[in-house]
């Protein structure tokens, strides 16, 4: 059991946390406790909460659950309504409640209205995570505009929290900032229709906590479109965190009889710091979110041609370029951006998604033959939800777009977004993907998103709806990518936006993996996976070998490029065609070598064990089932220094280990080897190292 419930008191138990709250005499939810496991219900029985009224309303003094805009509340609210009679707030009282196994739900309804908002927690006992979601039910006939309606609310005893999120752009992804919350409120958000580069969907909420060491609390959001998240210091000795859609610039008229449903957040505690935070959610992420028949599958290392040919897509050539990949080991061939309709620049083509004639004279198939004949599957590129102006799809459909009517329109990157609030752009984007995946043999899909949505307005939808748009394009998408997977469920699909714009728990369940960033210098890399890792699984961090970091900028060797792409979903996207025979003899060992250490590096455990935000070592760690793979990169080598240790994390202490380091074979004990650390001959910068250790007797994984 996980969910008590006794008089007016709700506890929730997973296997290491418990998660309390409780209705007050004033019939107001009011938040008890989060932390490590309290397993005695009684203790929480006998807890009240003092609250003097003074000058200072009362109801913003409690650590509500569910606190709604109006009455005299001045805090930040996770929900707001405005009735038909220009009424603004919502007085509940609790009218219900029901355990069912893991499932918690409390009815509230207002006392006079009639609005039901019903709020949802699942605990996932298991995996330490509590999962809240709201509903909201318009029970009477006139329409209630929710203006606001935020998955979850969190309370946080005292103050000094740290925060972490990121600040990043296009090719600066998941770029980390962490700062220390005042008085006032702290706000990450995204108004871009995308969950985009600016911030993650999320909170990381500790006090000095450390990779290994500490109390971290933390929450995802499963929402691909504009998110906010909102932590305020109250004047209360409590600190207020809201996450979910967006409120600025959103309304959503329930009509009479009408459900709405929020997306769900995922939370946690860790008090094993942002290590154990990661392992928590990772692993919670396999198990609960991907989707569940392709999750246990290992992702194939895929050879993507983007960063060689960009939009000069031929089919000579990429036969060319598929005979290099097979040889380097990719099991996967995928052709990106320019192969259809006009497509020669980002100028033109998007929407026309025929095989460009001059580019394949005799369609896709002598190309998806010849990388099958080469042992490979063969994937590829689409942008569904945009359009550029010259193309024969807005040339029929001028009023498919977002826009303004009166106003001339905005492009990004030369392209506008199709409206999927209209019933006809989904069926045509279904449509053609469904041809083009039934016409040719695909495994595999790159779903990629280039501009941000502006101008929310469009031919298809009323005025007073048009501050839902932002909403409805997200619930498009989802259509469109639950549908496809039904159609075509041995598909792979990547969700990629102007690279990793679209990592977030929504996409996750719908896709297989991440375009974690189009910034593929390994160094940039570095940090970018680094912080990508706080709260996303290695398996969905797509990362390839490439080009970059060969330039004047600098030039960092092969393998330590390898080694970098190694920590994730393994891909290559050099230009093969220009590769020297070394190169391609040190490229295969690391795919071969990837190959075996895939299972580990997939499905395994991650520690981060030194940053490379710190210090010039860089070391990380993946394990599962006996074996161990650490990978240790030098950033900078420092003077008069070429050994570097390096301590494994997570070993048994009296199990032996299997060991190869620097060309000598070691077998030493967990203890040794954690305690005492591997020590590392490290002679330049960026060297770098992948070692395997396998707990002796245990070779399997
Ligand atoms: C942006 C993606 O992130 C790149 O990988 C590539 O697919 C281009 N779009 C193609 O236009």
């Amino acid at each position: 059991m996980a969910v008590f419930v006794k008089d007016k008191l709700f506890v929730l138990q997973t296997r290491n946390t418990s998660y309390a709250f409780f209705q007050d005499e004033e019939g107001i939810l009011v938040h008890l406790y989060w932390g490590r496991k309290i397993a005695d219900l009684q203790d929480f029985e006998t807890v009240t909460m003092e609250g003097e009224q003074g000058f200072h309303p009362n109801i913003d003094k409690k650590r509500e659950e569910c606190s709604s805009y109006g009455m005299m509340r001045y805090k930040e609210t996770s929900l707001k309504v405005t009735y038909a009679d220009g009424v603004r707030d919502f007085r509940y009282r609790v009218k219900d409640w029901t355990a069912e196994g893991e499932h918690l739900k409390i009815v509230l309804e207002d006392i006079c209205y009639p609005l039901r908002i019903t709020l949802h927690y699942v605990v996932h006992e298991e995996e330490d995570i509590i999962e809240k979601w709201r509903e909201a039910e318009n029970l009477g006939q006139d329409n209630i505009q929710l203006e606001k309606i935020f998955s979850a609310e969190f309370t946080l005893p005292g103050e000094g929290y740290r925060s972490i999120n990121c600040n990043g752009t296009w090719n600066d992804d998941f770029k980390p900032f962490e700062d220390t919350l005042c008085a006032g409120k702290k706000v990450y958000e995204s108004l871009r229709g995308a969950t985009a580069h600016v911030a993650t969907p999320a909170f990381i909420l500790h006090k000095n906590a450390s990779e290994a060491a500490g109390e971290v609390y933390f929450g995802v959001l499963a929402y691909s479109g504009n998110f906010k998240v909102v932590a305020e210091q109250t004047p209360y000795d409590y600190l207020n965190v809201q996450i979910g859609i967006s409120d600025t610039d959103f309304i959503w008229n329930l009509k009479g009889g009408e459900r709405f449903i929020t997306p769900c957040v995922y939370a946690g505690y860790s008090c094993r710091g942002l290590g154990g935070m990661s392992n928590l959610l990772h692993r919670f992420a396999h198990s609960c979110v991907m989707p569940q028949a392709t999750k246990d599958k290992p992702l194939r290392v895929l050879y993507n041609s983007w960063e060689a040919t960009t939009f000069d897509v031929e089919c000579k050539k990429q036969m060319e370029l598929a005979k290099k990949a097979a040889e380097a080991g990719a099991e996967l061939f995928v052709v990106d951006d320019g192969w259809f309709g006009q497509r020669s620049s980002d100028h033109l083509g998007l929407g026309d998604w025929y095989v460009n004639p001059e580019k394949f004279p005799e369609g896709l198939k002598p190309l998806i033959d010849h990388v099958r004949a080469l042992g490979m599957d063969f994937g590829i590129w689409i942008e569904p939800e945009m359009v550029n102006e010259n193309s024969d799809l807005y040339r029929a459909h001028p009023d498919w777009i977002y826009r303004y009517q009166t106003r001339e329109v905005l492009e990004g990157r030369n392209q506008y977004m199709l409206d999927l609030t209209n019933q006809k752009v989904i069926d045509f984007i279904i449509d053609f993907i469904d041809r083009l995946l039934s016409e040719n043999e695909i495994s595999y899909i790159k779903w990629d998103m280039n501009r941000a949505l502006g101008e929310c307005g469009c031919a298809s939808l009323p005025p007073e709806e048009f501050k839902s748009i932002w909403l409805r394009h997200v619930q498009g998408f989802y259509t469109i990518i639950e549908e496809l997977r039904r159609n075509h469920p041995d598909v792979e699909f990547e969700a990629c936006a102007s690279g990793g714009g679209r990592v977030d728990f929504g996409c996750m369940s719908r896709f297989d993996e991440f375009w974690t960033s189009d910034n593929t210098d390994p160094l940039d890399r570095l940090t970018i996976q680094e912080t990508y890792s706080l709260l996303y699984p290695p398996k969905y961090m797509r990362a390839w070998i490439t080009d970059a970091a060969s330039n004047e900028r600098r030039r960092v060797p092969l393998l330590f490029k390898a080694h970098c792409a190694m920590c994730g979903a393994l891909g290559i996207g050099m230009n093969l065609n220009r590769i020297n025979e070394a190169d391609m003899e040190l490229l295969k060992e690391c795919v071969a070598l990837y190959k075996e250490l895939r299972p580990v590096v997939q499905f395994g455990r991650l520690t981060r064990l030194s940053t490379c935000r710190k210090g010039p070592v860089h070391a990380l760690q993946y394990d599962k089932a006996g074996t161990a793979v650490l990978f240790v990169f030098l950033l900078l080598k420092e003077r008069g220094k070429s050994i570097y240790n390096v301590k494994p994390a997570n070993l048994e202490e009296n199990a032996r280990y299997r060991l190869t380091v620097d060309g000598k074979e070691l077998i030493k004990s967990g203890a040794y080897l954690m305690y005492h650390g591997i020590d590392l001959q490290l002679e330049a910068d960026f060297s770098s190292r992948c070692i395997r250790m396998d707990k002796v007797g245990s070779k399997d994984v």
